[in-house]
């Protein structure tokens, strides 16, 4: 980015000075799913703008050819739930509320992404290492989006009879409660007060509750993948419907499921990550996770299993752009550690088991204080486990009650690792 007060300045060097946030992002993008084991990419939606649907194609062929670009020769699969952007008032009034996401679909298809769902959920086995597997829903937020029979009778004609792009439609109190309210400049076209302020998300409950009643049969943690956030978001959204209608009873199905539900979802251009419990026994968690808006960076989520192949802890790494434009991600502070609903015994893999009778029993009783992480990957050596496999063993230690991780929030390199007493 470029501060430019003098607009007349010599083109070439503004072009020099320039930084892209987002070409660095796919640089990094590419690089990870170049260089990492990666099992399948989670794309949350809003592939384009206010209905432009002619462009979700290139938007998918773009993102397609970084991920699996021909010459890597990769085949990671790749999944995606429309966005509310992701509709336009032509499709939704010539197709029908199903037919609207005609774009996304046919965009999906032509790159082999996997199908996206449009009025019913979908669900997949997404395939790791090892034979372990995550199952995930994918569900449509965006079934209200632009679909004539949610408008108030009064407003059809003026929003789906007239020309979107000229006429303003007043939707706005410019003097509620005897305030006058700031000028909102960039609302500025009818298409646009349309989108902002009567964009109406919702789940459909049939597709909540076959979901809970199929969670609630696994009852191991699985993944929900859906466009709109669960909880208001941080920055305060003034508009009609800024909320999912249906969100609290979403998460009740899901708490009430009994399963550690992790919720991946996009919309809100921001990032948080947080967590919805119950005191009500036999409930579940949801674990919310954010996906930035891709300028700004992506996630990486990273699924730890016991050795029956459930899922007993995720790690969610942070890349993102700083004040500079380039990618970070790796130092300190940016990944978080959530550890995960699972009984402590199944936490005892041989190779966990291995270690621990090692650093417990074997080792000489001066040695059993604290561990440096060099410590313990040359234990782990000794023992036959290798040092990609010594932090899937110390997050299972430690989930397990066993032990304490000292600078937890930090990368695996700088914990110190404690036997409890
Ligand atoms: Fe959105």
């Amino acid at each position: 980015m470029v501060d430019l007060k003098l607009s007349s300045f010599s083109p070439t060097i503004i072009s020099n000075l320039r930084t892209s946030p987002l070409g660095s992002v796919l640089s990094e993008l590419r690089r990870v799913c170049q260089r990492e084991h990666i099992d399948a990419v989670m794309t949350m939606g809003d592939y384009t703008s206010i209905g432009a649907t002619d462009r979700i194609e290139d938007a998918v062929m773009v993102m397609d050819g970084i991920i699996n670009d021909t010459i890597g020769g990769r085949d990671i699969p790749i999944f995606g739930v429309p966005g509310n952007h992701d509709v336009s008032k032509a499709d939704a009034v010539e197709f029908g509320d199903v037919g609207k996401f005609k774009h996304l679909v046919d965009a999906f298809g032509k790159y082999r992404w996997r199908p996206t769902p449009t009025q019913s959920f979908v669900r997949y086995e997404v395939a790791g290492a090892d034979g372990a597997s995550l199952t995930a829903y994918l569900l449509n937020s965006s079934v209200g989006s632009w679909s004539k029979s949610l408008y108030p009778e009064g407003m059809r004609s003026s929003i789906f009879e007239s020309d979107a792009s000229s006429e303003p439609l007043k939707l706005v109190d410019e003097h509620l409660f005897g305030d006058s309210l700031p000028k909102a400049n960039s609302v500025d076209t009818l298409l646009t007060q349309v989108y902002e302020q009567l964009d109406t998300p919702y789940f459909r409950a049939v597709d909540l509750n076959d979901i809970a009643t199929q969670l609630s049969e696994a009852r191991k943690a699985t993944l929900v993948v859906s466009h709109h956030n669960l909880l208001p978001q941080y920055t305060p959204r003034v508009s009609y419907f800024g909320e999912v209608l249906n969100a609290g009873y979403a998460r009740q199905a899901f708490l009430q499921s009994g399963a550690d539900v992790i919720y991946l979802h996009g919309h809100i251009h921001d990032d948080p990550i947080e967590i919805v419990t119950s005191p009500e026994p036999g409930t579940g968690k949801i674990f919310m996770i954010a996906a930035p808006a891709l300028p700004s960076g992506f996630n990486k989520i990273t699924t730890f299993f016991t050795a029956d192949k459930r899922p007993f802890l995720i790690k969610v790494t942070f890349f993102r752009v700083d004040r500079s434009g380039r990618v970070i991600s790796g130092n300190t502070a940016m990944s978080r550690l959530i550890p995960l609903i699972v009984r402590p015994e199944d936490l005892l893999r041989k190779d966990v088991h291995r270690l621990w009778k090692y650093i417990t029993q074997e080792l000489p009783e001066s040695d059993r204080g604290i561990f440096s992480w060099d410590e313990l990957v040359e234990h782990g050596r000794h023992v036959n486990v290798s040092e990609a496999e010594v932090e899937a063993v110390v997050l299972a230690l430690h989930c397990a009650g066993f032990i304490e991780i000292h600078n937890f929030s930090e990368s695996f390199e700088s914990w110190r690792v404690e036997i409890r007493k």
